[in-house]
């Protein structure tokens, strides 16, 4: 069901110092662009074989504000992997008695394409995003 790697996102305290750090490592670092509907401003750093996305909070509800609290030094927030039908991964993560959070459905995510987030809990602790692609 999962196949590639699609991101791993970090959640920063100073979105400037951390993209600055990826651009001295010659990484290919995107502008930050806001993000108001999921409550985030990003940046996208592109590599040969995955992207990392730098998630710093927008707005007074930001799920990312929360976790800085908890983790001001920032710390890994999610991993994304790529999935091929994102309904079959709905079904496919209740079935093997894992929870997807949320009323279950798919929403669109930061990149314009369905996706849904597995509990942390029933992952190893790691929050775990499955993106349509
Ligand atoms: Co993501």
């Amino acid at each position: 069901m999962i196949s590639s790697l699609n991101h791993v996102a970090i959640a920063v305290p100073d979105l400037e110092t951390a993209a600055a750090q990826y651009r001295l490592l010659g990484a290919d670092v995107s502008e930050a662009q806001d993000l108001p509907e999921h409550g985030v401003t990003v940046v996208f750093i592109k590599l040969r074989n995955t992207k990392i996305e730098l998630l710093y909070p927008l707005g007074d509800d930001s799920p990312i504000a929360s976790f800085l609290s908890k983790n001001p030094a920032g710390g890994i927030h999610h991993l994304c992997f790529e999935v091929a039908d994102i309904d079959a991964a709905q079904s496919r993560i209740t079935e093997i008695g894992a929870r997807v959070l949320g009323d279950g459905r798919p929403k669109i995510g930061a990149h314009g394409k369905p996706v849904i987030f597995g509990h942390p809990k029933d992952f190893q602790g790691a929050l775990v995003e499955f993106e349509q692609t």
